[in-house]
């Protein structure tokens, strides 16, 4: 294997990059980052709208982006989406699976379908858009990165979603054994878990508990940032920035890891 330059370690160019969710907050700035590097990046969301509009603002800053209607729950909009990314672009190198919802609601008040929805698009919907990709990737034989968006809540339950901590445990034994069942592929698997970023899936969720419970959004954030060592919220690029760094030619030998990204949360 030739040396190669920081430069070209962290040069995207000419690949091709599917990020689910990437209309909004954490996919958002994924999206603009990697397309930053240089890769043609297709958003696949159900808010087709936003979707566009990221797509507009990276086009702005002279990057590649399409934007494709697609509930990751779904095993044809998996394959669509892949489908799509691939012919637009001519390939397919990197998938982000970020699309995910956290509804809080407390265990003896979860009913069946929110824990079927929250299972279906954070778990399944990661192994649909895996395995989709993954059969691209397998079929055109250059490798590929699929990097998975988990969460500190699936190393640590958080108290208020047990189906998203189920969920997102699921996302990081799927991201390892992606990586081990995808590596005579050349297709390196690999998870962040973020834990308090600023979105705006985060500010409905702490709206919703607020109106039910009666305790202050601010009140929520404050509680967080109580055990946060780092003493900040993180910013949606605090997470592109790693996703980056895994997609990049810097972490070609890292596969089935798990990457906390918390300001220390973990630790306290
Ligand atoms: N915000 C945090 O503090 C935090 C912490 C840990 C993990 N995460 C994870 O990061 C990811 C992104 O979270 P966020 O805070 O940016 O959320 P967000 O709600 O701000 O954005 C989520 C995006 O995903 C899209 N989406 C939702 N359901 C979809 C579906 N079924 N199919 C396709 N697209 C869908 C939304 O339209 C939106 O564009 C999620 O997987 C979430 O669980 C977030």
């Amino acid at each position: 294997m030739t040396t190669q330059s920081i430069t070209e370690l962290f040069d995207l160019s000419g690949k091709g990059a599917l990020v689910t969710g990437g209309a909004l907050g954490i996919g958002q700035a994924i999206s603009f980052r990697l397309a930053e590097a240089g890769a043609a990046v297709l958003i696949a969301d159900v808010n087709l709208d936003a979707a566009k509009q990221t797509v507009q603002e990276i086009e702005s800053r002279g990057g590649r982006a399409q934007a494709i209607a697609a509930d990751v729950s779904s095993g044809k909009d998996a394959e669509r989406a892949v489908q799509t990314a691939a012919d637009a672009f001519g390939r397919l190198d990197i998938l982000v699976n970020n699309a995910g919802i956290f509804p809080l609601v407390p265990v003896l008040d979860v009913d069946e379908a929110t824990w079927d929805r929250v299972i279906d698009i954070n778990l399944k919907g990661s192994f649909l858009f895996a395995q989709a990709a993954g059969r691209q990737m397998a079929a055109d034989g250059r490798g590929g990165k699929i990097i998975n968006i988990a969460s500190v809540d699936g190393i640590h339950p958080n108290g208020v979603a047990t189906h998203y901590n189920a969920s997102k445990g699921g996302v990081i034994m799927l991201t390892k054994a992606l990586a081990l069942e995808l590596a005579p592929h050349q297709i390196l698997v690999n998870a962040v878990a973020p834990g308090g970023i600023a979105t705006p899936g985060g500010e409905n969720a702490r709206t919703q508990v607020s109106e039910t419970t009666g305790v202050p959004a601010q009140a929520m954030v404050d509680g967080w940032l109580a055990r946060v060592p780092l003493r900040r919220m993180g910013e949606p690029d605090d997470i592109a920035k790693v996703v980056f760094f895994l997609a990049s030619g810097a972490a070609d030998f890292v596969s089935g890891e798990i990457i906390v990204t918390d300001g220390g949360y973990l630790l306290s």
